[in-house]
């Protein structure tokens, strides 16, 4: 838990204490500990006891007239290289090493370039992205009280720590929807948890089912749908921010609950992550969140279509024929390019609710990996001013992305089926781009950026500001371009 801490009374405070340090430190507002640490701060600095290096935790454990029994003191180098990323991570580190009530003192952790208001939003963002754990099926977990975080500024930035909370909790929820397996998270489960939000916010939420998506022609998700016992949904939220406004944002996420890869069965080892597989509509979710907690005045189409991939006698078979909501024919070669197929209806639907501008997420591609690896979304549009401010800010949230190509000729491509408009699946072609130029197919002249996250949704390993598995990345820039919208 964070909260904001306008007085800091040294005399009978007894938290311990997080201090940023810088190697400069010279300039830096701590001196007025030193004199009730009867001037050994400064000695400690200067003999390299306290160690000024970027991300370096010292505890300090001070005898004199402090009631503190504990100092942390954690390195952040050069204060002119410092940047909004290391800081999230410096604080990240930190707090991931305490247990226990402590008190963060703002200031010490700013640079000559940053706003404190910031400065408190990154803060606020590190301490809970860093705190998220996914420990709920542990028996033995965790039960003790969650640590509170106390921020100390002089300059009131409770409205800064709020927005910074709410920017990480639907982070934080995108990774939990992310970690939860296919046996805690079917595609009725995504749809209810989606339908508590909108209902706890008085938003208009329809989820579409079978029935209704056969007399749609929803054929893309149906097919993919057809091997599973589990029905698919089609999630739709809507948010009116800006009801003035005609523009409409469509955020679309990939909601495959788990994909097998379907009679192109995936072997053992790359089915590992694949509960993930919904990791765009987490995300897409997550984004929408914000918006909605933060009253953008944005208007939102969330459009979620999500089922599992899995193989029964019903399944769809290699060579099937599908035809889409938007009348297209699909030969699909390959059963586990599955999600372009779920995209391909839910793009059109979102069109047809009146979508003037259309961000998609998905856990695509594995070749989008081979591309650009884990950190680093792979990014297409139809609209080069659309992905340029999108770019801005990705530069603000320090989330990765770079654009990918996609030409005419990718076109030509995935139109090369002897038997149907489009091939899902076109052999011997740059994978990503295929996938990307399946898309397209759907959404017209309508402003679209498309982000493979097949890389950047999970973490290999635990890292400065979250653990292993889900990282609801892209979240946070969305909500930011946003944001930056009116
Ligand atoms: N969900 C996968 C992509 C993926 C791979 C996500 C690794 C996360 C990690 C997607 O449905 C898929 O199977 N894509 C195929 C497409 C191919 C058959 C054209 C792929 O990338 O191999
Ligand atoms: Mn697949
Ligand atoms: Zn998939």
């Amino acid at each position: 838990m964070i909260q904001f801490k306008s007085n800091l009374n040294l005399e009978t405070e007894v938290n311990p204490l997080i201090i940023g340090i810088f190697s400069d430190f010279s300039h830096q507002d701590i001196f007025q500990l030193d004199y009730l640490l009867n001037n050994k701060l400064l000695d400690s600095l200067n003999e390299g006891i306290i160690s000024t290096k970027f991300k370096t935790v010292t505890p300090f454990y001070p005898l004199d007239k402090l009631k503190v029994k504990k100092i942390y003191f954690i390195g952040l180098g050069k204060s002119s290289e410092f940047t909004s990323e290391k800081c999230k991570e410096a604080i990240g580190k930190i707090t991931k090493s305490i247990t226990s009530n402590s008190t963060l003192l703002l200031e010490t952790f700013q640079s000559p370039t940053t706003s404190i208001h910031e400065l408190a939003t990154l803060c606020a963002e590190a301490v809970t992205l860093a705190t998220y754990k996914f420990d709920c099926y542990k028996t033995e977990h965790d039960h003790s009280e969650p640590v509170t975080f106390s921020i100390y500024s002089k300059t009131d930035v409770t409205n800064d720590l709020t927005r910074g909370v709410i920017y990480a909790e639907a982070t934080n929820d995108a990774r939990q929807l992310f970690n939860q397996p296919n046996n805690k998270l079917t595609a009725t489960d995504l749809a209810n948890h989606i339908t508590k939000f909108s209902h706890d916010h008085q938003l208009e939420v329809q989820v579409l089912e079978k029935e209704e998506m056969k007399q749609l022609g929803m054929g893309g998700i149906l097919g993919v749908n057809q091997g599973s016992t589990e029905p698919p949904k089609l999630i739709v939220a809507k948010y009116e921010g800006n009801p003035q406004l005609d523009e409409v944002t469509a955020l679309v996420g990939k909601g495959i609950t788990f994909d097998t890869g379907g009679y192109c069965l995936k072997p053992r080892a790359s089915m590992d992550g694949m509960k993930g597989d919904m990791g765009g509509a987490a995300s897409a979710f997550g984004a929408f969140q914000v918006a909605v907690r933060l009253k953008l005045p944005v208007n939102l189409l969330l459009v979620i279509p999500a089922t599992d991939n899995v193989i029964s006698a019903q399944a769809m078979k290699p060579g099937d024929i599908l035809t889409t909501m938007n009348g297209k024919t699909v030969e699909v070669t390959n059963t586990d390019a599955e999600g372009r197929l779920v995209l391909a209806d839910a793009l059109t639907f979102a069109k047809q609710l009146g979508a003037t501008k259309i961000i998609d997420l998905a856990t695509l591609t594995g070749a989008i990996i081979v591309a650009l690896g884990s950190d680093v979304t792979g990014a297409f549009t139809n609209d080069q001013a659309f992905l340029d401010e999108f770019q801005k800010a990705a530069n603000q949230t320090d989330e990765y992305i770079w654009q990918m190509p996609l030409h005419p000729r990718d076109q030509k491509s995935i139109r090369n089926s002897d038997v149907a408009d489009l091939n899902n699946a076109p052999l011997g072609k740059p994978g990503a781009i295929m996938a990307a130029a399946f898309l397209k197919e759907f959404v017209g002249d309508t402003p679209w950026i498309h982000l493979d996250i097949a890389g950047t949704a999970e973490a290999k390993a635990a890292y400065d500001l979250g653990p292993k598995g889900g990282t609801g990345v892209m979240v946070r820039t969305i909500a930011k371009y946003l944001e930056s919208q009116h």
